[in-house]
This record gives structure tokens, C-alpha cells and sequence, in this order.
């Protein structure tokens, strides 16, 4: 018992570590495919599934949902539910699973997610976010987290967020992370709720100086490395970022490790596509299709030339009946003409 409770802290370590940077949880993006190709990116950098409901796992019996391979740790799972129980076990479910952390979304506005009392509308309940934290932690050992906004409707952030940072730290929440902006429940589309309502930076970096011992990540309209920066020196513990990471991974990923963990070499995006190549194989002989993977890699050389020759390739070739491997180095050849050869060689 003593073993296996200290190899559980030790992980923490490492899990808090690498939460300096994370990848968000995006639906649809962020799956299986999409982690393992941010992993060659990024040894260090806190990947995040998409969202997996409560229901889903505990009611539905769908535990493929928390498939995942082993090269993608350190990585998290998302749960959304608000049923603290239901949540209990779902939170089992994905610890057992081999998720190093376990989080909660209470920041996603959609109407599907608001008829099933959770994501953004908890943010009226942080009584029952604490409830749920409390049973999640009852039942596993790694982190459970929670990422949330900055309020919803006509709440006032000042008043709100920092009663609901409260909760959740009594509750036995270490580490949070907060979308800098509000949430409009009525009237926007869970898109515009990403873009319209302002973002208050400073509203966050304020509750990191009211909450020194919480562990504060900063997230919404991050676009750069530099940015990212710009929020850890000024004293925040991590910064999470979500559509530039997906369209443009290279620019994001490929220099985190030296440049925000000081450790290891910049990747190559060259050589990222070829390590995808095994994986894609495993994929294919399983019955999986070439496009479920490759979609994920249609931003690797964003803003390089040939990149709309390798963007082109791919997406046309992709979805081609028994598409293969030939698909993406012929896409390849369009960026990198010496890459293919070396391949062959
Ligand atoms: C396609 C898409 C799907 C998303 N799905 C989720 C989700 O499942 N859970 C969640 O907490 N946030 C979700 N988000 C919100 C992101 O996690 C993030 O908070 C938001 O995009 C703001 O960060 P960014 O400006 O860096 O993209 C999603 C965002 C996008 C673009």
C-alpha cells in the first residue's frame, strides 16, 4: 500500500510539471489520433482528451471511450456529469483506465451539455462542483481537476469566481484551469462562446495572487509560444491552449520542450510524419481509415512553404477507398522533396 501510494505522488509531480503547458480538451479534435501526434511534438506537454460524459461511461456501459496509448501520458481525462456519484464512477473508471488525472469540465455551454446539468451552468452550483470533486477524490489517487470559466449570463466574475475557486480548493481541488472569459448560456452558440465574450486576463492572474497555493492554469485566445510565456513569468502556474495547438501544432508543440520545460531539442516536423508512419500502419491493419489519423496532421507545416501542397495531398488523398501510407509521403514530397527519397533510401 505504502508502494503504490508513493508511486501515486510521484506521478503527481510529474503530472503538475508538465500542466505548465496543456493542450485543451476540444471535442472531436482531441482524440486518440490527435494526442499520440502532439506527443511527438512534445514529450513534456499535457495532453487532455475530449470530453467523455459520466453517463456515457457509468450508464452506457461505452468504455472504449477511454482508449488511449500508452506513448501519450502525461494525459488527462475530461469527465462532464454533475451527478457526484455517477462522477465517482466514472472517475474509477478512467483511473483504472490509466488517465493521470481526472477533470472536470465546467466551462462548455452547448445545449446538450446545459439539458444534462453540467459544463458552464455549474457555474451556478459550486456546491455541487465541490460535491462532485469530493467523491472524485474519495475513489481515486490521481489529480482531479477542474476547468471553468470566469462565470455565466450576468454573474459577476469578481464575486463569482472566486467563491467557486473556494469550494473547489476546500473540496480538495489542487489544480484548476480557467477559460478567461464568460460563458452567455442563451443566444450564442457554444463557437461564439469561444470568440464573443471579452477576456479578462488580469481577472485570472488576480485569483492566482488570492489563491498562492492553488495551482492556476490560464486559458482562451493564446496563440503563441511567447504569449504563453508572457503568463507563466508573470506568475501563473500553467497555460492551457486549444485551436492554435490544433491548426497550427508545430508552431505550438514543436518548441514547448526546450522553451517551457528546458528540456530536449525542438521537434522536427519531418520526422514527426515519419513516426506517425508505424502508427498509421497499426491503424490501418486494424480496419481504422487513414483519414482519421491524418486530419489531425493537416496543420504540421502551417505557415511553411509547401504547406498547401501537404494540406491538399492529404485531404484529397486521405479519404480515397484503401488510402495508405503512399498518401502521405507523396504529401510529404510537397514540403519536404528530400524526405520521401530518404525514406526509400
Ligand atoms: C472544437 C472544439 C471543441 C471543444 N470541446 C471542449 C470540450 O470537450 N471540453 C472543454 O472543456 N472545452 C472544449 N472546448 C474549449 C477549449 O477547451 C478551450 O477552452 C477554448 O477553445 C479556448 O481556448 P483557445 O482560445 O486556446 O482555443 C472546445 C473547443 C473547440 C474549438
Amino acid at each position: 500500500m505504502a508502494g503504490s501510494q508513493s508511486r501515486a505522488l510521484a506521478d503527481r509531480s510529474e503530472v503538475t510539471r508538465a500542466a505548465r503547458l496543456s493542450v485543451a480538451p476540444m471535442m472531436d479534435w482531441t482524440d486518440r489520433h490527435c494526442r499520440y501526434l502532439h506527443r511527438l511534438l512534445s514529450a513534456e506537454t499535457l495532453l487532455y482528451t475530449e470530453m467523455v460524459t459520466a453517463p456515457a461511461l457509468v450508464r452506457g456501459g461505452a468504455l472504449h471511450l477511454l482508449d488511449h496509448s500508452p506513448e501519450e501520458h502525461p494525459v488527462a481525462l475530461q469527465l462532464g456529469g454533475s451527478d457526484p456519484q455517477e462522477l465517482a464512477q466514472a472517475a474509477a473508471l478512467g483511473a483504472e483506465a490509466g488517465y493521470d488525472e481526472i477533470n472536470l469540465n465546467c466551462g462548455c455551454p452547448s445545449d446538450r451539455v446545459q439539458s444534462g446539468t453540467f459544463g458552464a451552468v455549474l457555474m451556478k452550483e459550486a456546491g455541487r462542483v465541490a460535491d462532485c470533486v469530493a467523491a472524485m477524490r474519495e475513489v481515486v489517487d490521481v489529480d482531479v481537476t477542474v476547468k471553468c470559466r470566469i462565470g455565466v449570463d450576468d454573474q459577476n466574475p469578481e464575486d463569482v469566481l472566486p467563491e467557486f475557486l473556494d469550494r473547489i480548493r476546500a473540496a480538495g481541488c489542487r489544480r484548476v484551469t480557467i477559460h478567461a472569459r464568460k460563458a452567455w448560456l442563451q443566444g450564442l452558440s457554444p463557437k461564439e462562446n469561444r470568440d464573443i465574450p471579452p477576456l479578462d486576463y488580469d481577472l485570472v492572474h488576480r485569483m492566482k495572487a488570492d489563491f498562492p497555493d492553488l495551482h492556476i492554469s490560464i486559458n482562451g485566445g493564446i496563440t503563441t509560444l511567447a504569449e504563453a510565456q508572457v503568463h507563466l513569468d508573470a506568475g501563473l502556474d500553467g497555460v492551457m491552449i486549444g485551436r492554435s495547438a490544433y491548426h497550427q501544432p508545430t508552431d505550438i508543440l514543436a518548441e514547448a520542450d526546450p522553451m517551457i520545460y528546458g528540456s530536449g531539442q525542438r521537434a522536427d516536423p519531418v520526422e514527426v510524419v515519419m513516426k506517425m508512419l508505424p502508427y498509421i500502419d497499426r491503424h490501418l491493419a486494424g480496419g481504422g481509415r487513414l483519414h482519421q489519423i491524418t486530419r489531425h496532421m493537416l496543420g504540421l507545416f502551417a505557415g511553411r512553404p509547401g504547406a498547401r501542397g501537404w494540406r491538399r495531398a492529404l485531404s484529397e488523398g486521405a479519404v480515397k477507398d484503401h488510402a495508405g501510407p503512399d498518401v502521405v509521403l507523396d504529401a510529404l514530397s510537397r514540403v519536404a522533396p528530400d524526405a520521401e527519397a530518404a525514406q526509400v533510401v
